[in-house]
């Protein structure tokens, strides 16, 4: 250690105190925790203003630059105690590497806080967001954040961008591969899972890292789609859509929250004191700290409403923004503004508070370093592929299933000899299967389909015939005849087509959501040979495909499923295991439909009412709709098929009637039930879905709302009561007054196996 003065000996002194005071308990906001804020104060007492602001600045290391920085900036900030964070940092080497700088070079011996993107997976990739929050299954989420903790962690990055909870209802923005999709509920029960895997029961754990629910608020929510575009959300919409994720994320705990490039009814929102420090800190009691997205401060400049960098940090920091994300305009201008009174301390000293809490909680003081740099091996990790497969079977939803020859066509069987034909630009493709963020992932870590293909051929006995056909997204139809030849020559055709994984993610909006390239045109060719086609799809988004949903006879969603893309296809498409995925985003039919999402207000001229009732027989031309197109998506929210069939019972209720003030006052609950049988010949796991529709209230409320849903495994003939309960969290709203409360009025309720389909039952709301 660097104890050249005689302050920074007693100083070490008074730090080896503080780090000596016991084990370093659980970080838990909203709860505060004595002893990590009395280290917090005892460090604080120490700081000048410059290195209080200098904890407020991260700069990546890919880069080490903010705008105007040489590299060699980054080092002095570390040696001297000014940079808090930083990110892209990927080995333990690297970490232990720039830790040693700042525990030995600076006056205070600060560890740094390593964060990185580990958005699904760190070196063992999983599906996409997307794919992931299609299993509907919680438990699964958690385990895969679980494990990139694990990995990520083993190389001194505790810090994760992840998750991200953006509500996204369009599928232009690239975005929306990295969410859970269009529902605020299920949205609001995958962050917390993501919260608890990373973070697991303490992040003083050294393999648990801190969480960061993203992007503060309402990116996914940009105008046409078109990514870092202006979000316009009224408050109701806000807080009744976009802002539950985030709230669920902070009740479980999350550490950090990341604020959004978007403009938000015209206020940045990194600058935005209305939802980073009156919703998200006040009303919220939200104890972490808030991260700018990367440049977003210095990007307020753009937005319009700061002129030079000393105001772009101002306005940041006192709107809540608690950590500058690459702006490079924390450190150098907090204290200038601090010292002119335009920053109260009191603002400054609370960031940097929130900062450290995070770092103390972490054990970073008093663990520093990687302990054993060299001992992760995690790509080889048999678990952790397990995991990947599993999670892999579990995200694919099948869209088409029709019979061929007497039988569905999906699971295809195994006979020897039997000819499959596997053709298409994304049948071999080990990149793209890591999707967007693919962090420490490999190409060569993933078993595409062809190998997983080719392997399974070997063992059973099938002949197979491959052809690319097409690329991604060329034009050059030269491998047609091939592909088509392949096509004759076989039983049964397995066409992989879709995106790149460069088509979806940030950056990638679309304003075409149909099949890149000319493959439309290749499916209709291998289509017209008459042989029965698999269509097995790789997207980071929803596409428009209308023509295959009507010619192919199965489809299967495989979004990007990660490095055990082809084991899992493989098991699913010849039936050792079934698609269990449901759909978390509607399906448009055309472009033009987008933003689509279930949960919408039915309007005045419905073309049907949903629930049949109160339609004012609307006029048969004047009602809401296309002249050329349907309302309805393609495929709906919550849809999706398996190997064997379910049905459900009328929908049942234990009351005809529930008191609003019982239930604000949390006295009472509605306990509604139905019976799942499975009617199949196999045995399939079912999301049963519990909707809600309120009508009679002071606004209007969605045609149908998620309220709740349960995975559940049912042999053939086996039936079971599934039990819900539905009580204020679930039946308030933001009403008129913009209270949140549930109200007096009628509450239809579905027990059912999508977002279209079921029985209702009806239950008066009396005061
Ligand atoms: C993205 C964030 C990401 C950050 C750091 C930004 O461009 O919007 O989601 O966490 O970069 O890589």
């Amino acid at each position: 250690m660097n104890r050249s003065s005689s302050a920074g000996i007693i100083l070490g002194i008074a730090l080896a105190a503080v780090a000596s005071s016991g084990e370093t308990p659980a970080f838990v906001p909203g709860q505060g925790s004595p002893q990590i804020d009395s280290r917090v104060d005892a460090l604080l007492g120490q700081m000048t203003l410059e290195e209080k602001a200098g904890q407020l600045d991260q700069l990546s290391a890919g880069e080490l630059t903010g705008p105007g920085k040489a590299v060699t900036d980054a080092d002095n900030l570390i040696k001297r105690g000014l940079l808090g964070s930083l990110l892209n940092v990927t080995t333990a080497s690297e970490t232990n590497g720039y830790q040693k700088e700042v525990m030995e070079g600076s006056r205070l011996h600060i560890p740094i806080l390593f964060g990185l993107d580990v958005i699904h997976g760190f070196r063992t990739i999983f599906p996409i967001p997307l794919g992931l929050s299609s299993s509907w299954d919680a438990e699964l989420v958690e385990q895969t954040a679980r494990r990139a903790a694990v990995e990520s962690s083993s190389q001194g990055v505790r810090w994760t961008f992840s998750p991200m909870v953006d509500i996204a209802r369009d599928a232009r923005w690239g975005r929306i591969t990295e969410g859970a999709g269009e529902d605020p509920f299920l949205g609001s029960m995958l962050a917390r899972a993501y919260v608890r895997g990373y973070q697991g029961a303490s992040l003083a754990d050294p393999a648990a890292i801190a969480a960061c629910a993203k992007h503060f608020v309402g990116y996914g929510a940009a105008e046409g789609g078109r990514e870092y575009n202006t979000t316009e959300i009224s408050v109701r919409t806000l807080r009744g859509v976009y802002l539950p994720p985030f709230k669920a994320a902070v009740d479980e705990g999350v550490a950090t929250l990341m604020s959004a490039f978007n403009s938000l009814n015209g206020v940045p929102s990194s600058a935005n004191p209305f939802t980073l420090t009156q919703v998200l800190k006040n009303e919220w009691g939200f104890e972490g700290f808030v991260v700018s997205d990367w440049t977003s401060i210095r990007e307020v400049m753009l937005h319009g409403i700061a002129d030079d960098e000393a105001t772009a940090a101002r306005k940041a920091i006192l709107a809540g923004v608690d950590m500058d994300m690459q702006s490079s305009v924390y450190e150098p201008y907090l204290p200038g503004l601090v010292r002119a009174g335009s920053v109260p301390l009191a603002r400054l000293d609370d960031a940097v508070r929130r900062v450290l809490r995070v770092k103390f909680a972490l054990g970073l003081f008093d663990r520093p370093y990687v302990a054993d740099p060299g001992a992760a091996n995690p790509a080889g990790d048999p678990t952790s592929r397990a995991l990947a497969r599993r999670a892999a079977e579990e995200s694919f939803v099948l869209l088409e299933n029709s019979e061929v020859g007497g039988a569905p066509l999906l699971p295809l069987s195994p006979a020897p000899g039997r000819r499959i034909a596997l053709i298409g630009p994304l049948a071999d493709s080990a990149g793209d299967m890591l999707g967007s963020w693919s962090c420490e992932g490999r190409a060569g870590d993933v078993v595409t389909l062809r190998q997983a293909l080719e392997e399974r051929a070997r063992r059973d006995g099938l002949v197979l015939g491959v052809a690319r056909g097409t690329d991604i997204s060329g034009s050059d139809e030269a491998g047609f005849p091939e592909a088509v030849k392949a096509a004759r020559d076989a039983d049964v055709v397995v066409l992989a087509l879709g995106e790149n994984r460069h088509s979806s993610g940030e950056a990638s909006a679309r304003a075409n959501i149909d099949l890149p390239g000319n493959q439309e045109r290749l499916l209709e060719q291998v289509v017209s040979t008459g042989k029965p086609v698999v269509l097995v799809l790789f997207s980071g988004r929803p596409l428009a495909i209308s023509w295959a949903s009507q010619h192919v006879p199965a489809i299967l969603m495989a979004w990007f499923p990660g490095v055990e893309a082809g084991p899992a296809l493989v098991r699913t498409l010849f039936g050792d295991c079934s698609p269990e995925g449901r759909l978390t985003v509607s399906v448009p039919r055309a472009i033009g439909q987008v933003p689509i999402y279930y949960n919408c207000l039915n309007t005045g001229r419905p073309r049907v009412d949903p629930i049949g009732l109160g339609s004012a027989k609307p006029d048969p031309y004047y009602i809401t709709g296309y002249i050329d197109e349907k309302n309805t998506p393609l495929y709906p929210f919550g849809s999706g098929r398996g190997y064997t069939s379910f049905s459900y019972s009328p929908t049942r209720v234990g009351a005809d009637a529930i008191s609003a003030r019982e239930l604000n006052a949390g006295r009472a609950r509605l306990a509604v039930s139905a019976d799942i049988a499975n009617t199949g010949a196999r045995e399939g796991t079912e999301t049963v879905q519990l909707y809600i529709r309120l009508r009679g209230t002071s606004v209007a409320r969605p045609v149908r709302e998620l309220k709740g849903f349960q995975r559940v495994k049912l042999a053939p003939g086996e039936s079971r009561r599934v039990d819900f309960s539905l009580g204020r969290d679930e039946l308030s709203f933001w009403n008129i007054d913009m209270k949140d409360v549930a109200e007096a009025g009628s509450l239809y309720v579905w027990v059912a196996p999508d977002c279209t389909q079921g029985t209702s039952a009806r239950v008066s709301i009396t005061d």
